[in-house]
């Protein structure tokens, strides 16, 4: 790995929050000549040639597109990415090839990224499969068509680009993870059953579903509190309401039956919270719901918070948070800050939104004091895989959800294809989801708005029992594969290319992943039938539920259930 720099970087980017840098120089093949540098009045502009069969992945949780090459990306952050144009809640602006290099692009600004323009006499003929006589041909890309890629930063005077090679796309993303201090420490008791409870409950309520689930025989790891916990909750208290008259013997009885709890809030700080005059100096210059938005990139606001969270809520008992509201959901009615905000750490509101995740996700991380969990989080960025917070979204098509997971696993990013409750889905919808989630780094069951179980209204607990079981039985290879993404870098979920980087057919493959080390899953979509196609790399395997060997190559499935197979060979 190596870093050019070019121009003069901003001051406050990623890298500088990134607690664990572990930046250690290499030798790399690429050449600093293949890029190009301008400044222009509205940023900096770097370009470079990429092949002519170069295939382009990354750029954060795209849930609308796998292969780049060709498109328009713009790194917003946005909590209703419905466009396919590069929005998303966690924008990352890094991307990885299928021909041996990523690049890593360390700004907090909202980059364009042009995967793919045909530059006008840029481009450098050398033919297809030719030998190349000396090094300029040897390093030069083959590039018939003058491809570039045009990468643009707002308001910027130059950038470092961290240039990463590897012969697999898995080995170029691992060292991406481990220059950010490598993935979190996860608590196997974070990879069970995660049930977020309906908003007008109270703690009697809650304790009788639980023991409720018990008799039924549903495994159940963590319950969730959504907003109906907070005196206030938009903007938010952190105090309880009286749905909890006794909070402390709340959570001591969720811990009596072998519970973690976990607690819902976002950062916008209301004026009845016990720290908000302590910590609105240290705020942005616009409310949000009438609350103050804290800058995590001081210590000042990070320690406030952190010292009201560890005092009041982890001392009780609390485990978990779901960091809600921080991917700039302003583009859904005005409930964020906008870019020209300013904040005392000298960030502006697009730099903000940026670091939002990470920065809360660490101040929550200094409240938890060292204790492990896996949270949630609806907004992440660059150098994030230190971080035990799995995003989610209040999108919900499957497929898109689908497409999250191949896709999380290139940016250094976790995601939950979480099941919700909707009045209009159906009982296969509930088990298509499931299945797929079962597979997945964090099995979320989101009944927020919903009063009542959804295999009660389905009539599936038998099903849904059966799935959740099985997932009890992943976990300790899943927490084996997250110990690997701790110490190697190597994500627990990976598109088949990352592994498979030689296999053309894996380059559009954006519906099937690898679980942990060794299994392949192809989960079936709600809603279209029980009938798929699979693609199963070179290699041998056998079908995980029959022990059944199974050929390499495309095959047709046919099944109620999801189809996984485990790799007894490369
Ligand atoms: C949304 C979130 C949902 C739920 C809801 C509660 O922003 O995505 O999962 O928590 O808030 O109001």
């Amino acid at each position: 790995m190596k870093k050019f720099t070019f121009g003069t970087p901003e001051k406050l980017t990623p890298s500088g929050f990134c607690d664990n840098l572990n930046y250690v120089e290499t030798a790399v093949k690429y050449p600093r000549e293949n890029f190009s540098f301008k400044k222009t009045p509205a940023g900096c502009v770097l370009e470079f040639p990429i092949e002519d069969d170069c295939h382009i992945f990354g750029f954060g949780l795209q849930l609308k597109q796998f292969d780049h090459r060709g498109r328009k990306l713009r790194l917003d952050v946005n909590a209703d990415p419905v466009t396919n144009n590069g929005e998303t809640h966690a924008p990352v602006p890094f991307f990885v090839t299928n021909k041996g290099y990523g690049m890593y692009f360390d700004t907090a600004r909202y980059a364009e990224f042009y995967c793919g323009k045909q530059k006008n006499g840029a481009s450098r003929k050398i033919s297809a499969g030719g030998a190349a006589d000396n090094t300029d041909e040897l390093y030069a890309v083959r590039n018939e068509s003058g491809a570039v890629m045009t990468v643009k930063i707002p308001a910027a005077e130059g950038i470092d680009v961290y240039v990463i090679e590897g012969d697999t796309i898995t080995d170029i993303v691992s060292q991406y993870n481990m220059l950010a201090g490598g993935g979190p420490d996860v608590p196997e008791w974070g990879l069970g059953v995660l049930y977020r409870c309906y908003t007008g409950w109270n703690s009697d309520k809650i304790l009788e579903m639980i023991d409720k689930m018990r008799d039924e025989g549903i495994p159940l790891s963590i319950i969730g509190l959504e907003p109906g916990w907070h005196t206030h909750a938009y903007s938010c208290t952190y105090k309880w309401s009286d749905k909890y008259p006794d909070p402390q013997k709340f959570v001591d009885e969720i811990r009596k039956r072998g519970l973690h709890l976990n607690l819902w809030e976002h950062a916008f700080t209301h004026p009845d919270a016990d720290f908000h005059d302590e910590i609105a100096p240290y705020s942005g210059d616009y409310l949000v719901w009438g609350g103050v938005v804290p800058d995590f990139a001081t210590n000042e606001a990070r320690k406030i918070f952190a010292d009201y969270h560890r005092d009041k809520l982890v001392n009780l008992g609390i485990d978990g948070f779901k960091l809600d509201e921080c991917d700039s959901s302003d583009n859904t009615g005005s409930w964020s800050f906008p870019l020209p905000s300013e904040f005392p750490s000298g960030l502006d509101g697009e730099q903000y939104h940026s670091l939002f995740g990470t920065l809360y996700a660490k101040t929550i991380l200094d409240a938890l004091g060292g204790q492990a969990t896996l949270s949630e989080i609806r907004q992440m960025g660059a150098l994030a895989a230190p971080y035990p917070f799995v995003l989610y979204s209040d999108l919900y098509d499957h497929r898109d959800f689908i497409r999250g997971c191949a896709n999380m696993g290139f940016s250094g990013i976790l995601w939950t294809p979480e099941y919700k409750y909707r009045e209009s889905e159906s009982r296969e919808d509930c088990i298509r989801r499931l299945q797929t989630l079962v597979f997945s780094v964090q099995l979320l069951v989101n009944c927020w708005y919903f009063d009542g179980t959804p295999w009660e209204i389905h009539n599936c607990a038998d099903e849904v029992r059966e799935l959740l079981v099985l997932r009890q039985k992943l976990i300790p290879r899943l927490k084996a594969a997250f110990d690997r993404y701790r110490d190697e870098g190597i994500p627990p979920v990976r598109a088949l290319v990352m592994d498979y980087t030689d296999d053309a057919e894996t380059y559009k493959i954006d519906d099937e992943w690898l679980f942990c080390d060794d299994l392949l899953v192809a989960p079936i979509i709600a809603g279209t039938g029980d009938e798929r196609e699979v693609y199963i790399p070179a290699g041998e395997w056998v079908d995980y539920f029959t022990d059944e060997p199974v050929e390499s190559g495309w095959r047709h499935v046919n099944t109620k259930g999801i189809p996984v197979y485990r790799r007894v060979r490369r």
